[in-house]
This record gives structure tokens, C-alpha cells and sequence, in this order.
């Protein structure tokens, strides 16, 4: 019997194509480890962009057989894995030598569930096996200790720097793990501004692919800070399907657009609510909003979350919706949103060219 070529192999493999970069899985340098035996198994991992790729078993399934049906294969072990590259821009600006990827979450306005997002998009992303952080930059308000059940923890110190609490699987940081109370912070500009670069470098990150940030309401200094300290991959602007919430978003897409952030997308909550007890669906904010503020932008539509009862509640006790309901529809927007998220980071990081043209225009 033939041995089996490893030209063979590849030339398989590469009949699977990534839908999002357009190109083949051994043209993207994707297939690693390749190993055949004289008794023609084939071993090999595919290495994907990120963990929370909806079509990883797509692509297992899909190499097993192409692979399988060259002559002479006996077995094939497909080990599916994943390195989240680095975004663009970490060498110039503050080192964080561990962080691949830093997303803003960010709003126009408060109260539309910018900080509920940035928790359970977090969660979400570790469920899927991924290393993310989470840092609290709302200021003036900062609330993600108590979604995630840490209000009462302090963070360690080990030689001057800040040890993140973890909690559901992610590390986190916040001003109220450091200020515990609710003592409202008086910060102005140059003292925020510090705050912001201590928070990115004192704290002891460690390795992560998605540090997610969540940020004040608005357009003010904290924004500006981040923008200017580190290289931020892309923002997320949460909105509601309201119109005066949208003219609120639409600032913050200049303002991200002045300090050359991409906008990953536009993710809408609050869309509906369903009565548990009828099924009836209300349009409580008006419907479609998020939708066509990223069609005239050119955005994103990242997903919807409807109104729900769990949301709240795991938001009030400390376990995000996406750990306490996860077959809720809010836990599955929740989910659908993070796959979506990490698209659009592996998007952005592997078409560095397309991302200087954006910038350069
Ligand atoms: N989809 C939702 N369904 C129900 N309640 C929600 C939803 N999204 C957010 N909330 C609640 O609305 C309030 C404001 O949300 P929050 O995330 O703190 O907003 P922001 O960070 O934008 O100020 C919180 O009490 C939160 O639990
Ligand atoms: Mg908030």
C-alpha cells in the first residue's frame, strides 16, 4: 500500500473555506502538527482564530471527511484548537504583553444595559474557552462587582500590583472592588487618565485573548484615555431600539471614529418582551432601531436581546443570565452576540491592510 502524502492531506483540507476571511484552512495557515503513520493515520490540529467559532464542529466534520476519503487513510484524528491572534497596534502604544485583544464596550447613554452586556458578553466568551478579563471603567458608576457576586472582595496585592478577583471564569477589575461602598467618585480629566493607565498596567492581566472593557456612559475622558493608552481592537455600542438613544449612539460613533476605534457593531437591548405568561410579544422601545442605526452607518448588526425578568435578577444576585438561564432566548442572544464578537476581533486582526485603509481615509 501507498503511503499516504501529506500533499494529499493539505490538498483536502484546503477544500474548506472559512466563510468570514474568504480564504482555504491551509492557505490560512490553520492545520498544524500534521502527522501520518505507515499504517495511513492522520493526524493533525486545526488551529481556528478563536475558541468561540460557531462552525468549529463544521470544520471537524467536514475535515474528517475529505481527509478520510483519500485512498489509503485508515484513521483521522482531528484536534480542534484555538490562538486568538494579536490586534494590530500593541507595540507602539502601553505594553500589556499578555492582552491579544481589547473591546469597548460602550453607549451613548446609561441605563441601556451597557454594563449587563459587557458581563454577560465576558462569561459568555470563557464559556466558550476563551481567557478574558474584565475591567469596570464606569467611574461614576461602577456595578459589574455586584453582577458578578464580588461586591465584598478585595483584590490582592503582590509587589505593587493588583491581583484581578475572578469570578465565573473571567478576572476582573473594577474602581468599586478598590473603593467598596457606594461613595460616589469625584475625577476629573489628568487623575482619570491615570486612573485608566493603572488599571491597564498595575493590574496583573496575565494571559488574555478579550480584555473587555466597560465604559462610562457617553463621550468624556475615559473614552479618550483608553483610545490613547492602548490600542483598542474595537468598540461595541449598545443601544436601545429608542430614537433619542440612537442620537445618543450616533455621537459615540464619532467620537470612535476621531480617536480611529473600529466599531465592531451595534448590539440593541431591551428589543422586546415576551409576557411569560401569554407569549405575547411588546414592542416596549419601538422596534428595529439597532438595525437601521447600523445600516446607515455601515455597521455591525451584532444581535438583539429582548427584555427579561432574569436578566435583571441575575444582574441584582450576581450570576449573569448566560450561567443561571442559559436556554433563556436572553442567554442565547447573549451567546450568539460573544461568536459574533469574536468574529469580528479574528475579522479585523487577520485583514490588517483593509484596517489602515478604514483609518486612512
Ligand atoms: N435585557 C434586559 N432585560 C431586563 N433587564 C435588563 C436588560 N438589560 C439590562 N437590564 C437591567 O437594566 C438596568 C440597567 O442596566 P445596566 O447594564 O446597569 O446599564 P448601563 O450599564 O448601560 O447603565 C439593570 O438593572 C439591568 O439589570
Ligand atoms: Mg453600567
Amino acid at each position: 500500500m501507498n503511503q499516504v502524502s501529506e500533499q494529499a492531506v493539505l490538498q483536502a483540507l484546503s477544500r474548506i473555506q472559512d466563510p468570514d476571511l474568504h480564504k482555504d484552512i491551509v492557505t490560512l495557515g490553520f492545520v498544524k502538527d500534521l502527522n501520518i503513520t505507515q499504517g495511513g493515520e492522520v493526524s493533525f490540529r486545526i488551529v481556528l482564530t478563536t475558541p468561540a467559532c460557531p462552525v468549529k464542529e463544521q470544520f471537524a466534520d467536514a475535515a474528517r471527511e475529505h481527509v478520510g476519503g483519500i485512498a489509503g487513510v485508515t484513521k483521522v484524528n482531528v484536534t480542534m484548537d484555538a490562538e486568538v491572534p494579536k490586534g494590530r497596534g500593541f507595540t507602539d502604544k502601553t505594553q500589556m504583553p499578555g492582552v491579544q485583544n481589547i473591546i469597548a464596550v460602550s453607549s451613548g447613554k446609561g441605563g441601556v444595559g451597557k454594563s449587563t452586556i459587557a458581563v454577560n458578553l465576558a462569561v459568555a466568551l470563557a464559556q466558550m474557552g476563551a481567557k478574558v478579563g474584565l475591567m469596570d471603567m464606569d467611574v461614576y458608576g461602577p456595578n459589574v462587582p455586584i453582577m458578578l457576586g464580588i461586591a465584598l472582595e478585595q483584590p490582592k496585592v503582590y509587589v505593587n500590583k493588583l491581583i484581578p478577583v475572578e469570578a465565573h471564569g473571567i478576572k476582573v477589575m473594577s474602581m468599586a472592588l478598590l473603593q467598596p461602598g457606594d461613595k460616589p467618585m469625584i475625577v476629573r480629566g489628568p487623575i482619570l487618565h491615570g486612573l485608566v493607565r493603572q488599571f491597564l498596567t498595575d493590574v496583573v492581566w496575565g494571559e488574555l485573548d478579550y480584555l473587555i472593557v466597560d465604559m462610562p456612559p457617553g463621550t468624556g475622558d475615559v473614552q479618550l484615555s483608553l483610545a490613547q493608552l492602548v490600542p483598542v481592537q474595537g468598540a461595541i455600542l449598545v443601544t436601545t431600539p429608542q430614537e433619542v438613544s440612537l442620537s445618543d449612539v450616533r455621537r459615540a460613533f464619532r467620537m470612535f471614529e476621531t480617536v480611529n476605534v473600529p466599531v465592531l457593531g451595534i448590539v440593541e437591548n431591551m428589543s422586546y418582551f415576551i409576557a411569560p405568561d401569554t407569549g405575547a410579544r411588546y414592542n416596549i422601545f419601538g422596534e428595529g432601531g439597532g438595525a437601521r442605526l447600523a445600516d446607515e452607518y455601515d455597521a455591525n448588526f451584532l444581535g438583539s436581546v429582548p427584555l427579561g425578568i432574569e436578566v435583571r435578577e441575575g444582574g441584582d444576585c450576581g450570576v449573569p443570565v448566560v450561567v443561571s438561564h442559559p436556554d433563556s432566548p436572553q442567554a442565547k442572544a447573549l451567546k450568539i452576540i460573544a461568536e459574533e464578537v469574536a468574529r469580528q476581533v479574528s475579522i479585523e486582526a487577520l485583514k490588517p491592510e483593509l484596517v489602515v485603509l478604514k483609518k486612512g481615509l
